[in-house]
């Protein structure tokens, strides 16, 4: 039908059906050009490309570095920008669209530029994006305002597919350069995929009341910006993002900033973006959101979403920002906690770092799709469900603790990481490392009863250890280039170390120094970047100015830990007639294979040592990373008869050996009156000793000696440190002869701490003890303790009875209750789990019902969930996919089909995971993690030299594994029969 104004009037449904074909049609085309455009590139042009990168001090290091890594045989590629233009601000306009069968992005980007130097190219990034050729425009800024540079028409745009760069070259017959100090505008439409595959801006799907629904999110660490948007996708090119947002009137749209205003889309806008051509009034529907322009920042962190969410504001008091909780609709109800927690940490943040949070708002939105468990995008902090809903009546005490703790996390990085940022990823450990340890701190100050300080040593120190300790460990501070090694590095070492040794460092300066050297730092790298250095020069300048007595500079110091792998164990060995003590120190590691792995000339550190006799004095000294050879000698007070405890709460980042004199009077102590002893020392105790024992410098004797002092303990970090431990010499032996042995070991350690805390949780009880419960009972279980089986079991079957009832178990207890009944039962208990795992609505509720799934001591029912986990019609998730193949490796009995599975199924594998292999470098170290004969160590490493290509991103994953499992045959050899002898003569 003609209308008056001389459109046609389409009916919406139509409307979009024809935009749809239009889009399809559109893409078609946009493959073509793909690859037509990828043609090899003239030699020349790349090298110009490479040589114009020299412009800027940053690029230039990495140059060298990778010229020195060319020299080694790396395949190294330079894979940084050249800077030979820098952006200033882009406009992105985004329009995703959100239909099967169509799902697309359509953009238009332009970036305002700034030239350092001639050139004749633009060179920036794009990966998986199709640029309309005709739209591509590059247009000088200023007095001859309005001069449009021509693109050469042949090779004037390229795609560098390997590189991930987009390349456009001037014409050289106009012989237009850009010339420096000049300002350009780059500008052009383009379109993208809105795939599933995590990253980038991808689609996320879920029910409401039984329909299907799809919303647009983006993730765009570390290296996906690309994928969403041309641009410059470093962190240490800021620019200011000005976002539009192209959505249905029943979505809304959010970005980092502030909505400013609504426009609807016009056809004129259609024409603009210069893709299709559709009637105005078929886009009725569909408006723009505007945002206001954000502070200069990176590319990782810019964010995009379209959704039909739920909004739940939370109360700031006086606060100058505002902060929301979104959520789906049926989940909205659980965003309470996050709602309470959110502003209180925000505002904790801004009085710790003395600099208010500068955005007007903040947003943290739940997402039922994501890959990692947060993104702390400036101002639109997304998650994945499990890491941001709770809900008071089917999570846990653990999930409440995962949410504070990851919220805690990323509110942190809005400082430490958004405002002032790594300038490379080499330092990506800052920005992690950091954030792991202001995590403890904000949740502290929201939640104290989980008394984070200490559980610290427990999660991050005790945890990271046991990786550092590997021939195959890697240092902090690691020079990467390729996205697969950026993303390799996301590991235990960045955040566990990096937060570990940040708390080192913040108890030997005193936190009060720490904390001013740190807000200097930040306040005058505000909006840009910094390495490492920097941070230690504003600490050095800090300890001075307060007078605080070091050796030598925060950077020696630090240096030590973070370009040098691994840390060290002291021993202290006891002059008793003369009050003195003898230290010295060497790497700590499981097991040597190669004598320059301990080099003692190179593996020294800088050690700030504490030492009590009573945990009122605290003595203080260093050890030099030059003392090696002469031991280092103190003279301490102690009487003969007194312990001597080195490392006081743990604040350092080594181990500690006594000789056997002293760990028999500590061993007393801990048996007569253990509270004397701090619970993290305690908690050091546990640790240290069985990680001496297994790399073969304690006797396991005195080792397991210690852990009898257990039966007194009732704090939950030394049971938690001695568990996880202890659970490695179960690993070992699972399938051994004396297992039955062990289980009875372990019984009777466990029972009376079972007892105590009782299998019903009490009102009112502190978080703690839930915690301490929810370990005990799942160790009283799994040893065989037959009270929690059969209460377990009975519990089980009155909730298949009676499926609807929340009452019936407590959400603390689910996990291991669901475990056990799996285990004990047949096919329906399995069965009612995946029921109630597909019915439910709470994630969490879900993650722990399908962690228990694997419980199942059915091979059958195990291989049923291997293969479920890449059926995408199976209910599960792609996010959780790897969750569930490594939670079925850590059931003995499935470790090996897990195994199989991946042989079998690589190729299938590396399609679910494409880029960020971390998912798959934890599959490999679940499935290897407990391997202890020669056939599997033999399997693995021919499976490593078969998949070595598609390995590539997981390849240290892998070697670690290849270690662990060494380390375990050895333990094995070397100690399988002492702990049955021992196990042996005490029953
Ligand atoms: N910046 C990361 C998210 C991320 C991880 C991006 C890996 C790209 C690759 C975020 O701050 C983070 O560290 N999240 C953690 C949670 C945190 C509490 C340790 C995560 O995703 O597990
Ligand atoms: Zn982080």
């Amino acid at each position: 039908m003609k209308t008056t104004s001389g459109g046609y009037v389409v009916s919406k449904c139509r409307a979009l059906l024809l935009l749809i074909v239009f889009i399809g049609s559109l893409i078609a085309v946009g493959v073509l050009v793909y690859f037509l455009a990828d043609r090899p590139y003239p030699a020349a042009a790349t090298n110009g490309a490479t040589a114009s990168a020299s412009s800027s001090s940053s690029s230039t290091t990495t140059n060298k570095k990778d010229q020195h890594h060319e020299m080694n045989g790396s395949n190294n590629k330079n894979v940084r920008l050249p800077r030979a233009v820098l952006p200033v601000r882009y406009d992105v306009r985004l329009f995703p669209v959100l239909e099967k069968g169509n799902f697309s992005i359509l953009g238009q980007v332009s970036i305002d530029l700034e030239c350092q130097m001639e050139t004749d190219r633009i060179v920036l990034h794009s990966a998986d994006i199709v640029v309309d050729p005709k739209s591509v425009k590059v247009i000088e800024q200023g007095k001859s305002s309005g001069k449009t540079l021509m693109v050469a028409s042949d090779g004037g745009i390229h795609y560098d597919i390997e590189m991930e760069f987009l390349v456009i070259r001037l014409c050289p017959k106009h012989k237009d350069k850009l010339v420096k100090g000049a300002n350009y505008t780059l500008s052009m439409n383009y379109v993208g995929n809105l795939t599933d595959q995590l990253r980038g801006l991808y689609r996320s799907t879920y029910k409401e009341d039984g329909v299907e629904k799809y919303m647009a999110v983006s993730q765009m660490e570390p290296t996906d910006a690309r994928r969403a948007f041309p641009c410059f996708d470093e962190p240490n090119m800021k620019a200011i993002f000005s976002v539009t947002l192209g959505r249905h009137r029943d979505m809304t749209a959010l970005s980092n900033m502030p909505l400013i205003n609504t426009t609807q889309m016009q056809v004129t806008l259609l024409h603009h973006l210069n893709l299709f051509i559709l009637h105005p009034e078929g886009m009725d529907g569909f408006y723009w959101d505007h945002f206001a322009p954000s502070v200069p920042m990176s590319t990782y962190l810019v964010a995009f979403i379209v959704a039909n969410f739920t909004q739940v504001e939370a109360d700031v008091g006086n606060a100058t920002w505002k902060f929301n909780i979104y959520a789906r609709p049926s989940a909205s109800n659980q965003a309470q906690y996050a709602r309470e927690i959110g502003p209180k940490i925000q505002a904790f943040f801004e009085d710790y770092f003395q600099i208010p949070f500068p955005l007007p708002k903040q947003d943290m939105i739940a997402i039922p799709d994501f890959a990692a468990g947060a993104m702390e995008n400036w101002g639109l902090i997304t998650y994945r469900e499990t890491a941001l809903l709770y809900d008071e009546k089917k999570s846990s005490v653990n999930n409440k603790e995962r949410v504070c703790e990851v919220i805690a996390h990323e509110l942190a990085h809005q400082w430490f990481g958004n405002l002032v940022t790594m300038d490379w990823w080499t330092d990506l450990w800052l920005n992690e490392g950091f954030a792991s340890y202001a995590e403890y701190l904000g949740s502290e100050h929201v939640e104290p009863g989980l008394k984070w300080l200490q559980q610290f040593v427990t999660r991050d120190l005790q945890d990271v250890m046991s990786l550092d300790a590997l021939e195959s460990s890697h240092p902090i501070s690691v020079v990467v280039h390729h996205p697969n090694e950026i993303n390799e590095i996301f590991d235990r070492i960045s955040y566990g170390k990096g937060a570990t040794i940040i708390r080192m460092l913040a108890a030997f300066l005193g936190e009060k120094t720490f904390r001013q050297g740190l807000t200097n730092y930040l306040k005058s790298r505000q909006y840009g970047n910094a390495v490492q250095d920097d941070l230690w020069d504003a600490l050095t300048k800090q300890a001075k100015a307060n007078k605080v007595p070091l050796p030598t500079g925060v950077k020696q110091i630090m240096d030590t830990w973070t370009l040098k792998m691994g840390f060290p164990v002291v021993m202290v060995t006891r002059d008793y007639d003369n009050s003195s003590v003898f230290l010295s120190q060497e790497r700590f590691l499981m097991q040597r294979s190669n004598a320059s792995s301990q080099d003692k000339t190179v593996y020294l550190w800088w050690v700030p040592l504490t030492y009590t006799t009573d945990f009122q004095t605290i003595g203080s000294t260093w050890l030099a990373d030059g003392q090696t050879s002469k031991k280092h000698e103190l003279s301490i007070p102690a009487d003969k008869n007194q312990w001597l405890i080195f490392n006081v709460d743990q604040m350092g980042y080594y181990r500690i050996n006594y000789d056997s004199q002293n760990w028999q009077m500590i061993g007393q102590q801990l048996m007569t009156n253990h509270t004397a002893i701090s619970a993290i020392n305690r908690a050091q105790i546990m640790d240290d000793s069985l990680n001496l024992a297994e790399a073969g410098q304690l006797d396991y004797e005195t080792a397991l000696n210690l852990t009898r002092y257990l039966e007194h303990e009732t704090d939950y970090v030394p049971w938690d440190s001695a568990l996880s431990s202890l659970g490695y010499i179960s690993s070992m032996m699972s399938r051994t002869s004396a297992y039955g042995l062990l289980k009875k070991h372990f019984r009777t350690i466990i029972t009376p701490l079972y007892n105590l805390v009782g299998f019903d949780q009490k009102v009112g009880e502190d978080l703690l003890t839930t915690k301490l419960r929810i370990n005990a009972v799942s160790w009283a279980c799994s040893m065989g303790n037959k009270d929690c089986i059969s209460r377990s079991v009975n519990s089980y079957a009155q909730w298949m009875a009676d499926p609807e009832n929340i009452d019936l178990i407590s959400p603390n207890l689910k996990g291991t209750v669901t475990c056990t009944a799996i285990r004990e039962g047949d096919e329906i208990e399995w069965e009612f789990a995946l029921n109630r795992y597909l019915a439910s609505n709470v994630a969490s509720e879900q993650a722990v019902l399908l962690s228990s799934m694997s419980c199942s001591e059915k091979p059958w029912i195990l291989a049923k969930m291997l293969e479920m986990s890449l059926n995408s019609t199976s209910g599960i998730r792609k996010q959780d996919a790897a969750r569930v193949i490594s939670q079925v490796a850590y059931n003995s009995l499935g470790r090996y089909m897990s195994f199989n599975f991946i042989r079998n199924n690589f190729d299938e594998l590396r399609k679910v995971f494409p880029s960020t292999f971390s998912s798959m470098s934890g599959i490999i170290k679940a499935v290897a993690s407990s391997f202890n004969t020669e056939l599997e160590l033999k399997e693995l490493m021919q499976f490593r030299v078969e998949k070595s290509v598609g390995l590539s991103g997981a390849e240290r994953a892998t070697q670690q594994s290849i270690d662990r499992a060494k380390n375990n045959l050895n333990w094995m050899r070397q100690n399988y029969h002492k702990v049955v002898d021992w196990l042996q003569r005490i029953y």
